[in-house]
């Protein structure tokens, strides 16, 4: 089959990277794609909201599959127009994306399935959510309710600082149009994890649970990022815990999706949080492959991942078209110095080819370019170092062994990923 990925980022290059590597593929398209998925696929130059775009493209190259990475493309109607043209396409429509498009929507859709997250309050004035700031103490999160880059949550130490990003959300637009309604919540507490699941609305296909860094700094520290590395498999998700997120979560939304009438097809990702019995609570959902997430899940799956796509995008998934590799993976995200803030590009990033043709070390692109001949840096975080091991410490070791051949102005990654695994010790 020939498949269309949409999108640019490392998730996306994941994709490319595992697709091309199935047995059921014989061509891999990336729209717009990056310079690093060059080797797996041909790169198309149309732009991930470019729907008409995407749409005479898939129909002009005649795709059997289009997978859409980005949660953009999705929340404007993408994979309804992709089908309307009669291609299949891996994703939800825009009424399921809004799954992630809004979490006002997500928060009422999860108390609706009776699915376990924290407790919370929806507003769209200021003055209203300022009111509410005033009763009660402690710690609490405040939510841009729209997308806002993984940016738009803010865990606040108290109701002083809550109150000052409320008014950065909803009065002085920090994070644009997002900011029209905040949910402000309880703070939950725990380890936190992703499952990433494949679905056709009906049938599910769970991916090896996986664990972000989304703090930029080591420990957890500093701002919020898009995710400066992850690992999988994350030991903090048992089998009984799987099976308490099949039971409470997942079932329950799909439920909730089908009894409401949503046609979801794609990834349901949920931002777990696991309290100290076990038990998971959602803290987001997503409607699309995660990132970094991806750059370790992905290259952990056996057996062929697009026809599991296509089979979920034609609403008859079989849960046991794939298994769980034997073995961990572990990625660690090479950035921009200064990023999640201002950061300068356009250096030029030496050793890549130190790292080619392995299948146990993949770098995965995400903010790269060619200028003249040579790869540059062009966004925040540049690449995903990832790698294969037989066990979480061999797959860090690996990762790091193999990035200290990567160089470029201003590099920066965090040193300690996968700390909390590591922690647990070689017995989980
Ligand atoms: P989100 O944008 O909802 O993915 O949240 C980003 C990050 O903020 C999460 O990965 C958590 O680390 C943190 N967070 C969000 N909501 C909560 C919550 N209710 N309790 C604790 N941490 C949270
Ligand atoms: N890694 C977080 C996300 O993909 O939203």
């Amino acid at each position: 089959m020939k498949v269309l990925v949409v999108g640019s980022g490392g998730r996306e290059h994941a994709l490319v990277w595992c697709l091309a590597r199935c047995p059921s593929v014989t061509s891999v398209m990336a729209a717009p794609g990056n310079v690093g998925m060059a080797d797996d696929g041909e790169l198309k130059q149309v732009a991930v909201d470019d729907l008409d775009g995407l749409a005479s493209l898939a129909r002009e190259e005649a795709v059997d599959l289009v997978v859409v990475g980005p949660e953009l493309p999705l929340t404007l109607g993408l994979a309804d127009r992709i089908r309307g043209v009669g291609i299949p396409c891996f994703g939800p429509g825009a009424e399921g994306a809004r799954l992630e498009g809004s979490k006002v929507w997500a928060k009422d859709l999860m108390s609706r399935a009776g699915i376990p997250t924290s407790a919370y309050q929806t507003f769209t004035d200021s003055g209203r959510a300022l009111a509410y700031l005033e009763e009660g103490e402690g710690p609490i999160v405040v939510k841009a309710s729209g997308l806002a880059a993984g940016k738009g949550s803010i865990v606040c130490s108290d109701r002083q600082e809550a109150k000052e990003i409320v008014r950065a959300i909803m009065e002085e637009r920090r994070f644009g149009e997002a900011g029209e309604s905040v949910v402000i919540e309880e703070k939950l507490e725990g380890e936190e994890a992703s499952i990433l699941a494949l679905t056709d609305g009906r049938n599910l296909l769970p991916l090896v649970p996986s664990q972000d860094h989304k703090p930029v700094g080591a420990g957890d520290t500093g701002l919020n990022t898009g995710g400066m590395g992850a690992y999988a498999p994350a030991p903090v998700i048992t089998d009984e815990v799987m099976e308490k997120v099949d039971t409470r979560v997942m079932r329950p939304l799909l439920d909730t999706f089908s009894r409401e009438g949503i046609d979801y097809r794609g990834v349901i990702y949920a931002g777990l949080m696991i309290d100290a019995e076990g038990d998971p609570w959602v803290i987001e959902f997503n409607c699309r492959f995660g990132d970094p997430e991806s750059q370790v899940v992905l290259p952990l799956v056996e057996g062929d991942l697009a026809q599991a796509l296509l089979d979920a995008a034609n609403g008859n998934l079989d849960p046991e078209a794939l298994s769980i590799g034997r073995g961990s993976a572990v990625c660690v995200v090479l950035a921009s110095g200064g990023y999640p803030d201002a950061y300068e590009k356009g250096f030029p990033i030496r050793g890549l080819e130190k790292c080619a043709g392995r299948e146990d070390l993949i770098v995965f692109h995400a903010g790269t370019a060619e200028r003249e001949g040579e790869i540059v840096t062009a966004g925040g975080r540049v690449l995903g170092v990832a790698a294969l091991g037989e066990d979480i410490a061999a797959a860090v070791d690996r990762a790091y062994d193999g990035l200290a051949a990567i160089t470029f102005e201003g590099i920066y990654y965090r040193p300690d990923i996968a700390w909390r695994a590591l922690e647990r010790g070689p017995e989980n």
